[in-house]
């Protein structure tokens, strides 16, 4: 039934018979836990079919978001028009053989999880996302990084669907990655990462464990455990967003059900009826009060997706 939708999605219906949503609210897929409803939702639960709904997609003219973990965005209050895909694609395979173990992961596979499963066969690389919250196909997006690492050294090559090209192989040079950034976020709507090969070393189980124990632990006692984005702004040149935050006094600073973290200062919190515009408000009110004391204007490390009205935007 197409009721609430006045989308062309007939050939996507066909496609995935019985499987659109309407109006289905985005929030418990969020990490946030946060955010209105998706005109049109769909799972999709591996690479092909993410690849064939985002074509069709395409050749319609819809306009679509794909949600990965949904750890690194804030979906608005309003929802989102047009097609949510939510990335169930998981399948993950190691490569073993040789000197120069892999493992490749399709892009909806939980990144910390993959990190604990090749910790699990003595493989080393990943120790730095045990923990991380979000997808394969996300961190490859915004070039997750933490501790001593980032995807920009761990990525061989991404099975990509590009709109006009079709599939294609992308060595890592070509997601052009910078810190929390790659091409692919500077290009939206042109491509969708559709797997992940990551370059893994054989390493003594025992050292893996110590380097992912030893990040464990500062995560646990630096980030607050619960409903949050991460990191709400990308770290200034020279400086940390969560430093500017403390020194300038917000932390524990609220708007409705939203809370700048007590333990760190780039972390925002839901403290349990936090709507997105809190959320929003409050990025407002932290940009603001650090530029004001500090001359430094904060830039977003999430994604604000759905819609936001004008005003919402100038944050980006
Ligand atoms: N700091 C304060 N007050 C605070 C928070 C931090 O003074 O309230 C100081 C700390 O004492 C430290 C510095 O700021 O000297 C950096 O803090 P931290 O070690 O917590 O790291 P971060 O730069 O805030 C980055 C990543 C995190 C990643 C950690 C650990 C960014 C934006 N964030 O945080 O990544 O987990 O390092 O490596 O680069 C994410 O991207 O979502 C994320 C969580």
């Amino acid at each position: 039934m197409i009721a609430t939708s006045t989308l062309p999605l007939e050939r996507l219906q066909t496609a995935f018979p019985g499987r659109l949503q309407f109006d289905e609210p985005l929030a418990r897929y969020t990490a946030a836990l946060v955010g209105g409803p998706a005109e049109v939702f769909l799972i999709v639960d591996s690479a092909d079919e993410l690849a064939e709904a985002v074509e069709l997609l395409w050749q319609d003219d819809i306009p679509h978001t794909i949600l990965g973990g949904g750890s690194n965005v804030l979906v608005s209050d309003a929802g989102v028009r047009g097609v949510v895909i939510l990335n169930r694609a998981r399948r993950v395979e190691f490569q073993l053989s040789g000197q120069n173990p892999t493992v490749l992961a399709e892009s909806g596979a939980n990144f910390g999880s993959l990190a604990r499963q090749a910790a699990n066969k003595s493989l080393s690389g990943l120790e730095w996302a045990a923990g991380i919250p979000g997808t394969v196909g996300g961190a490859v997006f915004g070039n997750a990084g933490a501790h001593d690492g980032d995807m920009a050294g761990n990525l061989q090559v991404a099975e990509m669907l590009h709109r006009a090209n079709g599939r294609e192989i992308w060595p890592v040079e070509k997601m052009e990655f910078v810190y929390r950034g790659s091409v692919l976020k500077e290009t939206p709507g042109e491509t969708v990462v559709l797997s992940a090969t990551l370059k893994l070393e054989h390493r003594a189980p025992e050292v893996i464990q110590e380097k992912m124990n030893k990040f464990l632990t500062h995560r646990r006692q630096t980030q607050p455990p619960g409903a949050s984005m991460g990191s709400m702004f990308k770290n200034p040149t020279g400086d940390f967003s969560g430093r500017l935050i403390d020194v300038a006094g917000l932390k524990g600073t609220r708007v409705g059900g939203a809370e700048i973290s007590h333990l760190h200062g780039n972390f925002f919190v839901n403290t349990g009826q936090a709507t997105a515009t809190d959320v929003y408000n409050l990025i407002q009110r932290a940009k603001q009060i650090v530029a004001e004391k500090f001359s430094v204007q904060l830039e977003l490390e999430i994604a604000l997706i759905g819609d936001w009205n004008e005003a919402t935007w100038i944050v980006r």
